[in-house]
C-alpha cells in the first residue's frame, strides 16, 4: 500500500492541482492533499481552514483522497500521516529549480523522498497568484478552477 502526500498552498486550488490529485489517485493507493503555509507567499487570500474546506469539496468524488491542513514542516506532516512520498507538480522548467531545492532540503532533514509529476501543457499557465489577480480585477477564471472555487472567489471579490 503506497500513500502519498500532495502538499501546497492551494490559495486557491485550481484545475492544475486537480489534475495532479486525479493522476496521483490513479497511480497510488492513497493520496493525502494538504494545505500548508508557504512562508514566501505572505498571508494569502483564504485562510488554511477555508482552503481545506475547498479541497474537501473538490476531491469528495475521489474515494482514496483525503484532505488536511497543517501549520508546520511538510516533512513532519508526511511522517504524521505515514506518507511514503511527497508529490509535487512541475508546470515548467522554472518550477524545477525551487522544487528541486525543497526536495533536497526535505530529504536532508527527513527520510521522505519527493516525486515530481509533469502538468499537462494546456494547464501549465495556471497559477493561484494569477487566478487571484484576474478574479480580483473582474476577469473570468471559471474554466481554470473547480466550480466551488469559482463561486467562492466571486463571493470574496463581490463589491
Ligand atoms: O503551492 P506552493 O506554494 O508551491 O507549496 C509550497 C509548500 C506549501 C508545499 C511549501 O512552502 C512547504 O512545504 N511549506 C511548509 C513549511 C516547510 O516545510 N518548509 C520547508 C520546505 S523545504
Amino acid at each position: 500500500m503506497t500513500r502519498v502526500l500532495y502538499p501546497g498552498s492551494f490559495d486557491p486550488v485550481h484545475n492544475g492541482h486537480v489534475e495532479m490529485v486525479e493522476t496521483s489517485a490513479r497511480l497510488f493507493d492513497e493520496v493525502v492533499v494538504a494545505a500548508l503555509i508557504n512562508p514566501a507567499k505572505g498571508d494569502g487570500l483564504f485562510d488554511l481552514a477555508e482552503r481545506m474546506a475547498l479541497l474537501d469539496e473538490c476531491f469528495e468524488h475521489l474515494g482514496n483522497v483525503t484532505t488536511t491542513s497543517f501549520d508546520g514542516l511538510v516533512v513532519d506532516l508526511a511522517s504524521e500521516v505515514g506518507a511514503d512520498f511527497i508529490i509535487k507538480g512541475l508546470r515548467a522548467v522554472s518550477d524545477f529549480e525551487s522544487e528541486l531545492q525543497m526536495a533536497q532540503m526535505n530529504s536532508a532533514i527527513s527520510e521522505v523522498e519527493t516525486l515530481f509529476l509533469p502538468t499537462a501543457s494546456r494547464r501549465s499557465f495556471l497559477a493561484s497568484r494569477l487566478i487571484r489577480e484576474v478574479a480580483r480585477l473582474g476577469g473570468d477564471v471559471s474554466s481554470m478552477v473547480p466550480d466551488a472555487v469559482s463561486l467562492r472567489l466571486a463571493d470574496r471579490y463581490a463589491s
